[in-house]
């Protein structure tokens, strides 16, 4: 049996609670929140303890395993205590908001008797995970083009007296916070970026990061590709990842496979459907993320399972951050 606890009671703690609750071997058995109130209200909701900080929690050997589920921002310092005391981290994305913070969460993972894990959490709806087989048993032939689109709307309320649209607490926005889910999928899909052209803009919102971009990769395998992503588009829009190759092609709406041509022939009855819709963080639900954590426990209990180390959940940070540096220039 692996027992959790969380850290930072807020909106996505919730989907943690009601996936580990669905897992046989975990048990959640505790949480803090630097807003004591918080904690206890999640305490009391999910009927288990809360205590008074972080460090309280690390104290408790009854806590195997912790899910870091607080502003981007406050990932890397928060992950690195947990693995000082030893216990397995479970980190929201992004990892963190830089390649140097996750760089330091890898090493203090080399010193930890406790693993890393990073949410990201649709690389296990079942499109992706068939999209990605497909692509790796090289039946759309060698990729050629990719489109990656997130046209998403968020509300100026949304931005307003939070965390969130801040450099040093949300690290990014369209790409960092909203889009990282799409960024990740596209370079799971396809690979590593190579190149990168972009224009990063904040045309929208009174807030600190993008709210619109735009970027042209070319791939390590020799593929290009584009994406587009906003936060400021009126009642915002599916995403769309579509990747062609030589051979074929597939396209994914949201968690569904909407397309897929193979040798030049649509390959009926392959559509998946999965819960959810990027356009509204409010209906992000457990499935996947149960997926997640579930293969992480079983990874833990020595299970030929493999999941988001910290080496593969810095991957979206990295294109997100060169994306910013090579659009520096363009920002206002
Ligand atoms: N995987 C997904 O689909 C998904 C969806 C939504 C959010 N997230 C991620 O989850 C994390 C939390 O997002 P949320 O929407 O739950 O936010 P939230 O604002 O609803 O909750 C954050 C919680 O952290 C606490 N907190 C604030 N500052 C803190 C600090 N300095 N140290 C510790 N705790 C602090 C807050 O009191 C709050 O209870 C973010 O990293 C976000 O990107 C992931």
């Amino acid at each position: 049996m692996k027992n959790f606890g969380i850290f930072g009671c807020g909106n996505i703690a919730n989907v943690h609670a009601m996936a580990i609750r669905s897992i046989s071997g975990a048990k959640l058995v505790g949480c803090a929140d630097v807003v004591m109130k918080a904690a206890a209200t999640f305490a009391e909701n999910y009927r288990i303890r809360y205590y008074d900080n972080l460090q309280h929690m690390l104290q408790d050997p009854e806590i195997d395993i912790v899910c870091v589920c607080t502003p981007n921002g406050t990932h890397a310092e928060i992950a690195i205590e947990v693995l000082k005391a030893d216990k397995h981290v479970i980190v929201e994305k992004p990892m963190a908001t830089t390649t140097i913070d996750c760089d330091k969460m890898i090493e203090a993972a080399k010193k930890s008797k406790g693993k890393i894990m990073v949410i990201s959490q649709l690389r296990m709806s079942n499109s992706v995970v068939r999209a990605k087989e497909i692509i790796e048993n090289g039946q759309i032939g060698k990729i050629i083009l990719c489109s990656l689109s997130m046209p998403y709307y968020r509300s100026e309320e949304y931005f307003h007296n939070s965390w969130r649209g801040t450099i040093k607490m949300d690290g990014g926005g369209a790409l960092m916070n909203q889009g990282i889910h799409g960024v990740d999928l596209l370079q799971y899909m396809v690979g590593r970026a190579k190149k990168i052209k972009s224009i990063v803009k904040t045309l929208a919102h009174n807030i600190e990061v993008e709210d619109a971009a735009v970027c042209a990769l070319e791939f390590e395998n020799g593929a290009v590709g584009v994406i587009q992503a906003t936060t400021a588009v009126n009642p915002g829009f599916d995403r769309e990842i579509r990747i062609y190759g030589t051979n074929g092609c597939i396209f994914l709406r949201e968690n569904k496979l909407e397309k897929l041509i193979i040798d030049g022939e649509e390959q009926a009855g392959e559509l998946f459907i999965a819960k959810g819709n990027a356009n509204d963080a409010a209906l992000v639900t457990e499935e996947e993320h149960a997926k997640q954590i579930r293969r992480f426990v079983r990874a833990l209990e020595g299970q030929d399972y493999d999941y988001v180390d910290g080496p593969e959940g810095r991957k979206a940070v990295e294109i997100i951050e060169r994306i910013y540096w090579a659009g520096r220039e363009d920002r206002d």
